[in-house]
């Protein structure tokens, strides 16, 4: 089966591209340089020259306080471009899985959100990134899926755990947020989820994290149990702040946790939990945590 994805040299996209080629699919993922997403040429001469028989879409506009005023950068590459992506699928009569998040939810619901919950985004990025949706649903109907995940950690680029490990050793305190609560996904638990979904012709809305919830603070405090035995320097003293004190210009959701139930009776397992998430993450970075 072949896949083309988009986005391979990001966060998801790289740890798609390694089980990919670990489980024997074919997959080929041009660089931004070779495939600008927001080039509907290139996107439609890429995908009718390739003919996979799946396009995974992982690419898109990420920076969530930069969009606030980068909007039309970011609706370039999450809306349009992810629209010109699904029409360039219904030309070539391939299927479409497309990436979306939590941040198309207020987080004011203070339950698990369901795929049918309504959406209503607070920041740019989570705007962009519902109109993406749409466009791809609209375009491709029952051959597109979209999988919304939230907070993810993986090899790649930077991410919560990532800068947390950097910080932790160099910092005499540090200030982490209490009233967002979260399900920390990884990427490589995630990625496995996409590739189950290229096998399966499954269409419509996912939502897709880790098992758990937790505050960034207590994931914060987590993450340092596990690994101050690896560090020989005192760690950062971590200390409670809020998402208002913190005043970050794109404003989160407060609770984003998802009901994953549709994810699990597709798959027919439920997820991972976070901490399992974060314990395979930590032995991949080479810390040897139980
Ligand atoms: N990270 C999270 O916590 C999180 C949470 C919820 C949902 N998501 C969603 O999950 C998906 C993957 O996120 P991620 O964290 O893996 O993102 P990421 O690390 O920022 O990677 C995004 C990728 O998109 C590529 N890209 C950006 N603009 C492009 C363009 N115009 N043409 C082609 N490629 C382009 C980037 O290329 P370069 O590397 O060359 O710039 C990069 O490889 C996204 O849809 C995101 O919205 C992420």
């Amino acid at each position: 089966m072949k896949i083309l994805l988009f986005g391979g040299q990001g966060q998801l996209g790289y740890e798609v591209m390694k089980r990919a080629r670990d489980l024997d699919f074919e997959i080929v993922s041009p660089v931004l340089t070779e495939v600008d997403i927001t080039d509907e040429q290139q996107v439609k001469k890429c995908v009718s020259s390739i003919k996979p028989s799946v396009v995974v879409n992982c690419a898109a506009y990420t920076a969530v306080d930069r969009a606030e005023h980068e909007q039309e950068e970011a609706f370039k590459v999450n809306r349009d471009a992810a629209g010109y992506v699904a029409e360039a699928c219904r030309d070539s009569g391939c299927r479409m899985i497309h990436i979306s998040t939590d941040y198309v939810f207020d987080g004011s619901l203070g339950r698990p959100l369901a795929e049918d919950d309504p959406v209503n985004p607070l920041s740019v990025y989570g705007r962009s990134k519902y109109e993406g949706e749409q466009r791809v649903l609209e375009s491709l109907g029952r051959e597109a899926l979209v999988i919304r995940t939230q907070a993810l950690f993986g090899l790649k680029g930077v991410n919560f755990v990532h800068s947390m490990l950097k910080l932790f050793p160099e910092r005499a305190s540090l200030k982490v947020v209490g009233d967002q609560i979260v399900s920390p996904t990884w990427a490589g638990w995630l990625a496995e989820v996409v590739l189950d979904c290229v096998r399966l012709p499954l269409a419509g809305v996912v939502h897709a994290s880790c098992q758990g919830t937790v505050s960034w603070l207590d994931f914060a405090r987590h993450i340092q149990e596990l690994v101050r035995p690896f560090f020989k320097e005192p760690l950062a003293v971590i200390e409670p702040t809020t998402a208002r004190e913190l005043n970050r210009p794109a404003q989160r959701p407060a609770y984003s946790a998802f009901d994953t139930s549709r994810l699990t009776s597709l798959l027919g397992r439920p997820p991972i939990s976070w901490q399992e998430g974060l314990r395979n993450y930590l032995q991949e970075l080479g810390y040897a945590v139980q």
